[in-house]
């Protein structure tokens, strides 16, 4: 088999720091980070199957209408194609149905779903060379010698940018553009601003599948720290900010109540939140801005006919510190 895995060995991040230090906070909060654990990754399985949760569907038509040219820009073949996140590998198989790059380096924080996601694309692209790398990829690393550092494309779908504050957005394009180097490329997907009602149904979706992944949090906290917390007390809550550009979702408090963990005890009272996930919209021209911050130069954007989402295809124009 044509894989080989590299093990970083990635720290789990602390959730006990973390809470500890969010619920301190004014305003409290905790990040979205801790959203994924097994329960929380099936509780998301389940919202990008829901009918007001847009994104991955026109996303894929997107993808489906403009595949063609998609290809041919972005000349995929030969190249040293990288997944930051690729989770189960599903997306990365439309460009290889398509394209023959010289090689594959899909990255996970998760080494489970990264070893069953690699081998399955092994199996089923026996030509492609797969370097597997369990990494955190939201933080600085290296990625091993074995990768070629010429004609490296990164492919970064499903807007998850969005999750990032724009700061952080732009020191992690930064981060992709140093490793693409000058020849590098980025193919992107990035969710776009659109009426409120569309965006806050998306995050309050009928079947209550975003509430469930947002209240799981809570359930960690109980299982893991032993908060001593009532799952019933805090509700969900996901509104579009219009002024910041982004959904922002909360666990909200529905009586004034005392939860301790540890020895510390955090007072909420009633309506007061715990800010949980910031999912910023970008109109196209303001995330090319943004990229160009972070050394990459706008080539192409595709757009769905209702203009609700984008992908990107970006070259590196020049090196940020
Ligand atoms: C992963 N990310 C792109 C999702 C989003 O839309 O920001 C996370 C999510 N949160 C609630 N629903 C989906």
């Amino acid at each position: 088999m044509n894989l080989c895995f590299h093990d970083y060995h990635p720290q789990s991040d602390d959730l006990r720091r973390w809470t500890l230090t969010g619920l301190a906070a004014s305003p409290k909060q905790l990040p979205p980070k801790f959203f994924y654990d097994a329960t929380g990754s099936r509780l998301f399985a389940q919202i990008v199957e829901q009918p007001e949760y847009y994104l991955p569907a026109i996303e894929r038509g997107i993808f489906e209408t403009h595949g063609d040219d998609i290809i041919h820009r972005l000349g995929l073949d030969g190249c040293i194609l990288i997944e930051p996140g690729a989770g189960c590998g599903i997306k990365v198989r439309f460009l290889l149905d398509r394209a023959r790059p010289a090689m594959y380096v899909p990255m996970d924080i998760s080494a489970a779903h990264l070893r069953q996601s690699a081998s399955g694309l092994a199996t089923d692209y026996p030509w492609l060379p797969i370097h597997a790398i369990c990494v955190d990829h939201t933080k600085p690393f290296e990625l091993p010698s074995e990768i070629p550092n010429e004609r490296r494309v990164f492919f970064y779908p499903g807007s998850s940018l969005g999750n990032f504050d724009p700061p952080e957005a732009i020191r992690f394009l930064g981060d992709l553009s140093r490793k693409a180097g000058p020849r590098g490329r980025l193919l992107i997907g990035i969710d776009t601003k659109k009426p409120a009602a569309v965006l806050n149904r998306a995050y309050n979706d009928a079947a209550g599948a975003t509430a469930a992944f947002n209240l799981n949090l809570l359930r960690r906290l109980r299982q893991e720290l032993g908060a001593d917390l009532e799952l019933g007390s805090f509700h969900h809550y996901a509104f579009y900010n219009e002024r910041l550009g982004r959904i922002e979702m909360h666990l909200v408090s529905r009586r004034d109540q005392r939860v301790r963990i540890d020895d510390t005890e955090f007072v909420f009272t009633t309506g007061e939140s715990i800010h949980t996930e910031n999912s910023y919209k970008y109109a196209p021209s303001e995330f090319q801005r943004l990229a160009w911050e972070a050394g990459w130069n706008a080539e192409q954007v595709w757009l769905d006919p209702r203009e609700y989402f984008s992908i990107h295809l970006l070259k590196v124009s020049h090196q940020t510190d």
